[in-house]
């Protein structure tokens, strides 16, 4: 049914008679869906989809409890269906946390009965999406006994769109798909993205840029420079965003806005929008309650204060508490929350050490519903950082994990990288040395992952087709981070490519391998970063290399690399908590992933195989390009296995891959050969 655009993870293909379990057809041919909320329309809907292409019949879908047939789905909460109470305790469901859900099978009135059951509609949403996984990647359903919960509540994607302008900030997969301009009319694809999106769990979606002013652009349409992100707080715009929010609503996903700090300027008639001001207060209030009236369950503001020109409390010399709890408070009678991003640059010559110096001190000050949004690492999303300390240093305060679906610095539309297995490495990170994760810094209610999202208007969604996995991945770690990449892979090719064994391990090869690959060409691989292309105002770059555009991020002299980062260089190691920064701190200790990021250390320093740094570094740089060559190969395998266009299209993407991370190797090579003066000693010699 989906014409102008792609099915994604959600193709239901028809699976052979043969090919599938009996079971399958024994539970799934009935289903008595509870009626009442949103939800359960969207959940009646995907059973029609789903186990209409799967099994090639939809289903019938029953009012009441089904007495004359023997096996059939039961779907709805425990107060509402006999039926659900009879196979799951009503305490176990009620002990969920919103989102989770139970999956049993039972016998019911002398029938066999799958009954999908959960505290809230959401959760019913969860359930249907899984039993579908079960059935479109071929496992049997007829012994289930499923308890499932979110590992933190708040799943988000932040859209870096540009209302109006309909362009998306580090988006390379075409235009936005929102269209502000036809909203409140709804695009169909709106609800096929709501689908995708529930269906690896996502509960949140902010729809506009955090930049919520732009600079203006000698190219842009200057009426559309008018109609900037901030803008969509303002009354005429509501209109249109709550008819979006009533259509995510319907796959339990909240819709959020990231605001400008002036906006009681810019929308209001003040003329400050100091937090502590009791008119700028009184102004959140009411915009709270007029977006509440129409949207009562929207989820809450995102802001970007004082970072890259956008406004902040700053200006008043008040700080991010106030600046946040003035919003906090205006939401809070609603249940909404306030996303504040702590992405901050101050006066550090190493912009590593800024987020936690500027927060850290501020700790227990936010109100509850309050969330400091921290980026994974003190950077910016690059193919490898540290951890950010942030996350150890504020027990007292909710705060929330920002991770890059899009690919800024991976590649962007042309590479392929698999962004799971690096966030994996963030996830799991042990922060005091104790055995406790990013993850379970981030389980209490308030808190959660946000991703910044990969998709726009173009046929496949996330311009490079095998970036859909990054999407997926991303909705399946944030709902279960303990889930492995593996396993998370092996789904998502099953889903979208078919069950045929040889091809599930082809792609998931490829996805797996895909990202030390980009490390290595892109960086060498012993920690340094960022040695991109910066573009110019007018261009987005990040994609190209150019390394001697920032030399403070590689530290590069005639006698050495790296930046030391220890607590006689920029003070980032000694802001981890003990032992961590002992590990980081000595360079012995210190992983050689992450060397030369903590340490400055001589071209000819030896590691620990007794390899020097300057040989490492070439020999990633040309390892990375080796194994982007070999994903090319192994794609090729596919020709004839797996349908033609997507097998192009893909094709296409890797010769570009293979050209592209040479240039970076070459220009890398060059690099490390011109500041150290020391020859590859296996004589490889980069490409003019
Ligand atoms: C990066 C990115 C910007 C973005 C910023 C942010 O610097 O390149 O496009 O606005 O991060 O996260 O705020």
């Amino acid at each position: 049914p989906l014409e102008e655009y792609d099915d994604c993870w959600l193709r239901y293909d028809r699976i052979d008679e043969g090919d599938r379990p009996a079971s399958h057809r024994r539970y799934c041919q009935h289903a008595y869906v509870s009626d009442g909320a949103p939800e359960l329309g969207a959940v009646r809907d995907e059973l029609r989809r789903g186990i209409g292409g799967l099994l090639g019949r939809e289903p019938h879908l029953w009012h009441h409890p089904p007495r004359t047939v023997d096996g059939f789905l039961a779907i709805g909460t425990p107060d509402e269906m006999a039926v659900v109470r009879d196979i799951v305790a009503v305490e176990t469901v009620e002990s969920l946390a919103d989102g989770g859900y139970c999956m049993r099978t039972g016998r019911w009135n002398g029938a066999d009965c799958l009954v999908v059951t959960a505290p809230t509609d959401r959760g019913l949403v969860y359930g249907t999406f899984h039993l579908l996984r079960l059935l479109a990647t071929g496992r049997p359903i007829d012994d289930l006994d499923v308890i499932e919960e979110p590992a933190t509540a708040d799943r988000l994607i932040d859209h870096w769109d540009n209302p109006f302008r309909k362009s998306v900030e580090r988006g390379y997969a075409g235009q936005s798909i929102f269209d502000w301009e036809l909203l409140p009319e709804l695009r169909p694809r709106y609800e096929d993205y709501a689908r995708l999106l529930a269906s690896v769990g996502i509960n949140g979606v902010v729809v506009n840029n955090v930049n919520t002013q732009l600079p203006p652009r000698e190219s842009a349409n200057p009426a559309h420079d008018e109609l900037e992100g901030w803008r969509l707080l303002e009354t005429r715009s509501l209109e249109k965003l709550t008819s979006l929010a009533g259509l995510f609503r319907r796959y339990g996903i909240r819709t959020l806005l990231s605001v400008n700090f002036a906006a009681p300027m810019r929308i209001g008639e003040l003329d400050t929008a100091d937090p502590l001001d009791p008119e700028v207060e009184a102004w959140w209030k009411r915009k709270a309650d007029e977006l509440y009236e129409r949207v009562p369950d929207f989820g809450g503001f995102l802001v970007k204060a004082d970072s890259e020109g956008q406004p902040g409390p700053y200006e008043y010399d008040r700080d991010h508490v106030d600046g946040a709890n003035v919003l906090a408070r205006a939401l809070e009678p609603h249940g909404g929350r306030v996303w504040w991003r702590a992405f901050v640059y101050g006066s550090h010559e190493d912009r590593a050490v800024q987020a936690a110096e500027t927060f850290a001190p501020l700790d227990g000050e936010f109100h509850d519903n309050v969330t400091v949004q921290i980026k994974n690492g003190p950077i910016d999303f690059q193919p490898r950082e540290p951890v950010s300390t942030l996350f150890g240093a504020m027990p007292e305060t909710n705060v929330g994990c920002e991770l890059q679906i899009t690919q800024e610095y991976t590649g962007q539309g042309v590479h392929c990288c698999y962004h799971v297995p690096m966030w994996k490495e963030i996830l799991e990170f042990d922060v005091d040395g104790e055995g406790t994760a990013v993850t379970d810094v981030l389980g209490d209610e308030g808190e959660g992952i946000a991703g910044v999202g990969a998709v726009g208007d173009d046929y496949n969604w996330t311009g490079h087709y095998l970036s859909q996995a990054n999407l997926y991945g991303f909705g399946r770690l944030a709902w279960n981070p303990d889930l492995d990449a593996e396993t998370i892979t092996e789904e998502w090719v099953r889903l979208t490519f078919g069950t045929e064994p040889a091809v599930v391990e082809t792609v998931s090869d490829i996805l797996m391998a895909s990202w030390e690959a980009t490390i290595k060409y892109t960086t060498g691989g012993l920690g340094l970063m960022h040695m991109m292309d910066n573009g110019s105002e007018f261009l987005e770059n990040h994609y190209d290399p150019s390394p001697e555009e920032w030399p403070g991020y590689h530290g590069a002299t005639a006698d050495g690399i790296g930046v030391d980062r220890t607590s006689a260089g920029s003070g980032y190691a000694p802001q981890f908590r003990d032992p961590v920064a002992e590990r980081y701190e000595s360079v012995d200790t210190c992983p050689e992933e992450l060397l030369l990021f903590f340490h400055h250390l001589p071209w000819e320093h030896e590691l620990e195989d007794g390899t020097t740094v300057v040989q490492r570094l070439y020999d990633n740089c040309f390892e990375g390009v080796e194994t982007v060559r070999e994903l090319r190969a192994d794609w090729a395998s596919l020709e004839g296995e797996i349908d033609h266009e997507r097998y192009r299209h893909t094709m296409e993407r890797f010769d570009e891959h293979v050209e592209h991370a040479a240039i970076w190797r070459d220009t890398l090579v060059s690099f490390f050969y011109e500041h150290s003066g020391i020859p590859d000693e296996r004589g490889r010699v980069p490409r003019a």
